[in-house]
């Protein structure tokens, strides 16, 4: 099923799932008293899907991204990430399929300030063992890609907040993942620039990127194609 409209070549496309969230519970303990981040949220991601995750600061939108993307693990429920069950996969396991297939941008970026733009967006293509010309030619063209070009050799401390969120979200799309997850992308930034970045995520969807954002950010909410609520640990409606 889709409600997009003017999609029908694309189902067959879309009906390949990415990740299924099923009954997730995420309990954090606080000086051994239990914080119930999550409540038992079912989601499923289908490539090719643009969704907009929303909801109260505290609700749970970071910790469901983390989830989805196995940078962390439930303490109840299941996430399936193409196949694959997070909950029962070693440590490295799970970061050799995040490095491969998962894009995450987070909240606060962490991009790593010695190094230079281009720099922190060939990492994650250097783990994959990629030789140094190849991989500098393709993170130069990423950061072209979200219009970086011309600040390859800055570091994250002489960039503005815009363009260090867009090398955040060149270096998550550094080895083509197969969902970008990206956590209040436009949070930090001013109407024209959150404007470029819907624009950058809409292109790249429509190339085929499936994306999945937490954001409080009504225009870029309205840029997704399905939307979710999270309130207070739960998925509403
Ligand atoms: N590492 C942690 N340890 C303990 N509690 C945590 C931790 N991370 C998150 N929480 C709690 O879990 C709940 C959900 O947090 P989360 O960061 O997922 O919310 P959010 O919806 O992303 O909020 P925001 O919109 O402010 O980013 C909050 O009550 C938060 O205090
Ligand atoms: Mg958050």
């Amino acid at each position: 099923m889709t409600d997009t409209v003017g999609s029908v070549n694309l189902e067959a496309d879309s009906d390949r799932t990415i990740v299924t969230a099923s009954d997730v519970v995420r309990e954090y303990r606080m000086s051994g008293v239990p914080v119930r981040a999550l409540r038992g949220v079912s989601l499923s991601v289908a490539e090719r899907e643009f969704i907009a995750v929303m909801g109260p600061s505290g609700s749970g939108k970071s910790t469901l991204l983390h989830l989805l993307g196995g940078v962390d693990v439930a303490t109840s429920g299941r996430v399936v990430f193409l196949g694959q069950d997070f909950g029962r996969m070693s440590v490295e396991a799970r970061a050799r399929l995040r490095l491969r297939k998962v894009g995450l941008v987070f909240q606060r970026f962490h991009l790593l300030p010695m190094l230079t733009a281009l720099e922190n967006v060939e990492l994650p293509i250097a783990a994959l063992g990629v030789r140094r010309a190849e991989r500098r030619d393709r993170a130069a063209s990423l950061l072209a890609r979200v219009g970086l070009d011309d600040r390859l050799g800055h570091r994250p401390g002489e960039l503005s907040g815009g363009q260090r969120q867009r090398v955040a979200i060149a270096r998550a799309l550094a080895n083509e993942p197969a969902v970008l997850l990206a956590d209040e992308p436009t949070g930090e930034l001013d109407r024209a620039t959150s404007h470029g970045v819907l624009e950058l995520f809409q292109r790249l969807n429509s190339e085929g990127t499936t994306i999945v954002v937490a954001t409080h950010d009504p225009e870029l909410a309205a840029g997704a194609s399905r939307h979710v609520e999270v309130v207070d640990g739960r998925i509403g409606s």
